[in-house]
């Protein structure tokens, strides 16, 4: 076996391939399909303070090339995750993230001092880009005082590695980086989804219930690639690169562009194996070319 492992800033993993929130559940719900202690990270569902029961329905499309979704963060709120999910998920040979997010700055402080004490959480992913809420998220994650003050608040809260998923709605994607690296992220994830829109033209009518949802998959591909590559080229803390990798073809590009781990997220509603698929793909990739670690493709391409 070639190795594939990486360090994304202090999290060790042993291959760079994850799951990116939201599209895996707690993990547990695909144990049936994937061997989860395979996977490089585990990237749990977001998780808020109180619990949520997300938007009306519908809030899914399928579009050209990629989807749209409008869930509005539907969770159990951190207490239940950290009584309920977090114990067997201990049990995975894998590094748990949890992507946390709120209402206000201080919220996602207290997220932060809660999951910091508890046993079995690796890092957390700091969502400052989620589309779908009308407080939080996006609203912190489009200027860069804000997105450095959530992530001030969050490291004062834990010791754990930070990263903080970005949004791409944004005009200078590294400015938004330059900001929470100086206010110490130890990481970045980019992209989350792009703000879109479908219309149900026998119903004259949006397709999603709250009109407006993120849009990922394949057609978002080409818009993460050049984000991380020019992070990649401003900033030095490691990127988590994710946005439509269908396949190892898709993930070496996001290496190739300066991710140091790849989250794989549309891919696993239509393909719940695909993050297998794409980690033997990767060595089989390094056996054909020689690579003997990743840290020879991580930003190869520039
Ligand atoms: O609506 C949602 O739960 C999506 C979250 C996100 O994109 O961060």
């Amino acid at each position: 076996m070639i190795d594939l492992s990486v360090k994304l800033g202090p999290l060790a993993m042993k291959n760079p391939i994850t799951t990116a929130s939201g599209t895996f559940g707690f993990g547990l719900e695909f144990a049936s399909m994937v061997d989860l202690g395979r996977l490089g990270a585990i990237v749990v569902k977001g998780t808020t303070l109180e619990p949520r029961e997300g938007n009306p329905v519908p809030r899914m499309a399928e579009t050209p090339g990629g989807m749209l979704n409008s869930i509005g963060l539907q969770n159990p709120g951190v207490d239940a995750f950290i009584r309920d999910y977090l114990p067997p998920l201990r049990a995975i040979d894998t590094p748990i993230i949890v992507n946390i997010s709120g209402n206000t700055v201080e919220e996602y402080g207290e997220l932060a001092a809660k999951l910091d004490q508890a046993d079995g959480v690796a890092a957390l992913e700091v969502n400052v880009s989620c589309p779908n809420v009308k407080h939080g998220g996006i609203q912190f994650g489009t200027m860069p005082e804000s997105a450095a003050e959530v992530t001030r608040a969050v490291r004062a809260g834990t010791k754990k590695p930070v990263i903080v998923k970005l949004s791409p709605n944004v005009t200078d994607i590294v400015v938004m980086a330059e900001a929470v690296a100086d206010a110490g992220a130890d990481a970045v994830a980019l992209i989350n989804t792009l703000l879109g829109m479908a219309i149900d033209v026998k119903k004259r009518r949006p397709v999603l219930a709250n009109c407006f949802g993120g849009l990922s998959g394949p057609a978002v591909k080409p818009v993460a690639l050049r984000m991380i590559y020019q992070v990649h080229r401003a900033v030095k803390i490691p990127i988590l690169g994710m946005g439509g990798v269908m396949n190892s073809t898709d993930a070496l590009e996001m290496i190739m562009a300066g991710a140091t781990a790849v989250a794989v997220g549309t891919a696993n509603f239509c393909n719940p194996t695909a993050t297998m698929e794409i980690i033997d793909g990767l060595q089989d990739f390094c056996r054909r070319e020689g690579v003997r670690s990743m840290e020879e493709l991580i930003g190869a391409a520039h």
